[in-house]
C-alpha cells in the first residue's frame, strides 16, 4: 500500500505539470486517468488487496485523488471549450490533415519527357495492341519466319481462339505500331509509338521480360539520313543537356537500310571511361535507320516516291542513364523507398 500511495503522489505531480489546451490531449487524459480502464478505476480495484484495517484510510486517499483528477479535467474542459473548440472537441474551421499524395513512376516521367520533345518537332503519338500477330510484329518488318534476327526477340506466344494455334504473341517492340500506321495509307507519317513490350529474357539487373519503348517513324518525300541525325541530335540535347556528344555506328536491323546505333557520351564520367560505359566513354541509347523499301512495300507505300527514317529506344535505359539507376528490376518492384525519390521530379 505504501508503494501505491507513493505512486499516487507521483501521478498528482505529473498532472500538476500537464498543460492541456486541446480536445485531443484532453481526451487522452480522460481515457488514461478517468476512463473505464483508466488509472483511477484500477486503483479502486486494488482495494480488495488492502488489509481490512487499512481499507478506510486507503479509500480516503483514493477519493481525494479521484476528485483531484476530476477537477483538473473539468477545469481543462472549460478552458478548451472557451478556446473555440465545440462540445465534440471538433473544430471544423481547422484545415484538414493533408492526404499523402502519390507521384508519377520514373518510367512515366521519362516517357512523357521523350514524348513531349518529339511533339515539339511535330510528331504525334500512335498506339497499338500489346498482343500482336506475326505479321505486324515480324513479317511486315522484313523478318520472315525462320529469319535468324527473330532469335534476338524471342517472346511469349498466345493462343488465338480463331485458329486454335499459338499464332498470337506479345509484341517485342512497338515497331508493330509503325506497321499499323503505314497500313492506314495516310502520308506523310510522323509518329512516335510509346508502349510496353515483352521478351523471353532471364530477369537480371539489365534485362526484364517486359520493358518500355518509344519508337519513331517519319515518312514523306525526300526524307534523308541527315533528317534522322538532326532529329535525334535535337532529342538527345533536350533530354540530356547541350554538352552531350553523339556518335552513330553502322548496325543491322532487317527493317532499315542503312541501319545505325546511336551512342551518347557517358554522362557519369563525362567520356573519360567508367563502369557504366564499360570504359569506352560511350553508351548506346537507340537503334535507327532508313526504312527498308521492302517494309514500305509490305505496308502499301511506294518506295520510289517515299522515304523515311525510324528509330527505337528503351525507356528504362534512358531513365537509368538520366537518374543513374543501376538495377532495372527496381522499376517493377514497387518499393516506395525507391519511388518516393521521384516525387516532384
Ligand atoms: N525495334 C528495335 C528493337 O526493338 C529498335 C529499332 C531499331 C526500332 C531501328 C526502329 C529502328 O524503328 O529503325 O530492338
Amino acid at each position: 500500500m505504501e508503494q501505491i500511495v507513493q505512486q499516487i503522489e507521483a501521478w498528482k505531480s505529473e498532472i500538476d505539470q500537464l498543460q492541456i489546451s486541446n480536445a485531443t490531449a484532453l481526451e487522452e487524459y480522460r481515457i488514461r486517468f478517468l476512463g473505464t480502464k483508466g488509472i483511477v478505476k484500477g486503483l479502486f480495484g486494488e482495494m480488495k488487496n488492502v488489509p481490512a484495517e487499512k481499507k478506510k484510510e486507503f479509500g480516503a486517499v483514493l477519493n481525494v485523488f479521484k476528485q483531484f483528477a476530476e477537477e483538473k479535467f473539468e477545469a481543462w474542459k472549460q478552458q478548451v471549450s472557451e478556446g473555440g473548440e465545440g462540445e465534440s472537441g471538433l473544430d471544423l474551421s481547422l484545415p484538414a490533415d493533408a492526404l499523402p499524395l502519390g507521384s508519377r513512376h520514373p518510367i512515366t516521367l521519362v516517357r512523357n519527357r521523350i514524348v513531349s520533345i518529339f511533339q515539339r518537332l511535330g510528331f504525334s503519338v500512335a498506339e497499338g495492341p500489346e498482343i500482336e500477330d506475326d505479321w505486324h510484329n515480324f513479317s511486315a518488318l522484313n523478318l520472315p519466319e525462320n529469319h535468324p534476327a527473330r532469335d534476338m526477340q524471342d517472346t511469349f506466344y498466345v493462343k488465338n481462339p480463331e485458329t486454335g494455334g499459338a499464332d498470337w504473341l506479345l509484341r517485342t517492340h512497338t515497331s508493330s505500331v509503325q506497321v499499323r500506321e503505314m497500313e492506314k495509307g495516310k502520308l506523310p507519317i510522323r509518329i512516335i509509338c510509346p508502349g510496353r513490350v515483352f521478351r523471353n529474357e532471364t530477369i537480371s539487373a539489365r534485362a526484364h521480360c517486359f520493358f518500355h519503348q518509344v519508337e519513331g517513324l517519319y515518312i514523306a518525300e525526300n526524307v534523308s539520313f541527315a533528317d534522322l541525325k538532326q532529329t535525334l541530335y535535337f532529342f538527345v540535347q533536350e533530354m540530356f543537356g547541350k554538352d552531350v556528344k553523339v556518335r552513330f555506328r553502322p548496325s543491322y536491323f532487317p527493317f532499315t537500310e542503312p541501319s545505325a546505333e546511336m551512342d551518347i557520351s557517358c554522362l557519369i564520367c563525362g567520356g573519360k571511361g567508367c563502369n557504366v560505359c564499360k570504359h569506352t566513354g560511350w553508351v548506346e541509347i537507340l537503334g535507327c535507320g532508313m526504312v527498308h523499301p521492302k517494309v514500305l512495300e509490305n505496308c502499301g507505300i511506294d518506295p520510289n516516291k517515299y522515304t523515311g527514317f525510324a528509330f527505337g529506344m528503351g525507356v528504362e535505359r534512358i531513365t537509368m542513364l538520366k537518374y543513374q539507376i543501376k538495377d532495372l528490376r527496381l522499376f517493377s518492384e514497387n518499393d516506395v523507398r525507391f519511388l518516393k525519390q521521384f516525387e516532384g521530379a
